[in-house]
């Protein structure tokens, strides 16, 4: 931390638009409405800069839950939204991007309060993103089509066959905390598209900008019931969400481990589910590379968002002939990721999101220790209120240490050495994870080599967490089940009708 960003810097620095917004009471979004609960209760929301409670929020009874689902599931059922021409469904969808767009500023300001994350980065890179989100999957909603298809069995001419592709009804959508307004805008605007209706539940740590992107969803000219918000806790609110049988679709961000007991919980009712879970992922840095560039970005693939990111470049793989040279290089970044409070402007890297993410973070960081790793770089918290972890390399690991095999999702980095590619496409796949994975290298055979050895859902080359709407995106192994964004984004919240008439 540094001297001259004193903790109270935080609170002091919120603009009049955040602070009238905090003070709103409780409610939730239902029906294009604000309501109350069925109950009082209620969770405490922080900013992680400072620690500090900054306001409240409902936590959802299953009574509330059941009400929004009825809601979508009404507005569903009566065509207010598969009805509209798909013309009038994409524009309404890109009229709340052009009203993101237009409060681009306050979306930055207030998911870096409730996130920890610089506003800087919200405003670079998640409210942008959560706006193209929108604006690509709102064209795919008059380009849904289905085909003609010749039967095999029958004579041509005999049968006419075709399919069609509707929306499969009611999406439960749960997102986590780490991109809240991103996730949020990645998860609704498939669904929309699709001609879904839904239910969205931001995370109990990061409610805030999915409640202000409610406004804009009324302001947009939805229909109401069409796109519901609410908040509350993930075992309660969030499992009601999974279980409620007129949920036709869950959407998951988060754990592998909840993504597990949502995909059980889902079976009852047969819901289709996508889930998008952890990560460990692996940067390949091969001997070819200049050190000097690739360094910082073998850094920013793991600092980035504190390394609250499911891609997060955890695991680095530099080739023994430049091992120490690229530790050295990667150390020297830690000025630029040291982490400051959320609205400083110098901040490049903020708190991590909780006391809980905090707590697990340091515990993996004495785990790693105890078993014999060496530090590198960080290895400790900055004397603060708010939760700060400096950025940390661990060298001297060995794969079956917890710090190499768990998601630790904090700015914490292993590193290895390897000798040559098969080795360490081989190392790179000892996981159970399957999210993301970078590779550095200026030889076009070896980046594609390695891009078809890595079992995983995106592989970066020379670059690492670059995320496009137009690329499908999900995970391998223990990392997710389906893909978002894309085609393949919309395609999960379509059914596939085959009509088949005699002639
Ligand atoms: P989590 O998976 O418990 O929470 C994510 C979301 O799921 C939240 O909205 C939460 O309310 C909801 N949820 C929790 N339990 C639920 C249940 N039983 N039924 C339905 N919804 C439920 O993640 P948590 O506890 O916040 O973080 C723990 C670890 O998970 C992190 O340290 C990190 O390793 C991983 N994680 C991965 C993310 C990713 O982007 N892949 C995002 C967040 C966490
Ligand atoms: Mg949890």
């Amino acid at each position: 931390m540094n001297d001259l960003t004193p903790i109270n810097y935080q609170q002091a620095a919120y603009s009049m638009a955040a602070k009238s917004f905090l003070s709103r009471s409780p409610k939730l979004f239902i029906n294009n409405e604000w309501v109350t609960s069925s109950h009082d209760a209620t969770i405490a929301v922080e900013d992680p800069s400072s620690g500090k409670e900054i306001c409240r929020i409902v936590d959802a009874s299953d009574k509330d839950v059941d009400r929004a689902v009825a809601a979508a599931r009404t507005a569903f059922d009566d065509g207010r939204w598969t009805g509209l021409p798909p013309m009038q469904r994409e524009r309404i969808i890109n009229r709340l991007a052009d009203l993101l767009e237009a409060h681009a500023d306050e979306f930055a300001e207030i998911e870096a309060i409730d996130n920890g994350k610089p506003k800087g980065m919200a405003a670079a890179v998640d409210v942008p993103g959560a706006i193209s989100q929108l604006r690509f999957m709102a064209g795919w909603a008059s380009k849904l089509n289905g085909e003609v298809i010749q039967p095999y069995t029958m004579p041509t001419g005999a049968v006419f066959g075709y399919t069609l592709r509707e929306p499969v009804g009611v999406a439960a959508q749960i997102v986590p905390w780490n991109f809240p307004l991103l996730m949020a805008c990645l998860k609704i605007a498939p669904a929309l598209a699709a001609g879904c209706t839904l239910v969205l539940k931001p995370a109990e740590q990061t409610p805030l900008t999915a409640l202000r992107l409610a406004d804009l969803v009324a302001e947009a000219g939805f229909p109401a019931g069409v796109v519901n918000i609410i908040t509350g806790n993930g075992h309660t609110a969030g499992d009601r969400m999974v279980k409620n049988p007129d949920v036709d679709k869950v959407a998951f961000t988060g754990s592998t481990e909840i993504g597990k007991l949502i995909n059980r919980n889902a079976t009852d009712t047969l819901k289709h589910v996508t889930l998008e879970l952890g990560g460990k992922s692996p940067v390949v840095i091969m001997p070819d590379v200049d050190v000097a560039q690739v360094a910082p970005g073998a850094a920013g693939a793991i600092f980035f968002n504190s390394g609250q990111v499911c891609v997060a470049g955890s695991r680095l793989f530099a080739h023994r002939s430049i091992f120490d040279q690229v530790i050295e290089g990667v150390a020297a970044t830690a000025p630029f990721w040291a982490p400051r409070p959320s609205l400083d402007p110098q901040a490049h890297a903020g708190p991590l999101v909780s006391k809980e993410q905090f707590d697990r973070v340091m515990g993996y960081i004495e785990a790693g220790k105890r078993d014999g790793a060496s530090v590198a770089m960080g290895g400790d918290a900055p004397s603060a209120d708010g939760y700060y972890v400096n950025p940390t390399v661990l060298v001297d690991v060995n794969p079956q240490m917890s710090v190499v095999r768990e998601e630790i999702f904090g700015p914490v980095v292993v590193a290895q050495r390897f000798d040559d590619l098969d080795e360490v496409a081989k190392a790179a796949n000892d996981t159970c994870f399957g999210l993301g994975a970078g590779v550095w290298t200026r030889d076009v055979a070896t980046m594609h080599k390695l891009a078809a050895k890595i079992k995983s859902g995106t592989v970066w080359g020379n670059c690492h967490a670059v995320i496009d709407a137009a690329l499908p995106f999900g995970g391998y192994k223990e990392s997710g089940i389906g893909r978002e964004q894309g085609r393949q984004g919309v395609e999960a919240y379509l059914e596939t009708k085959s009509v088949i008439i005699q002639l």
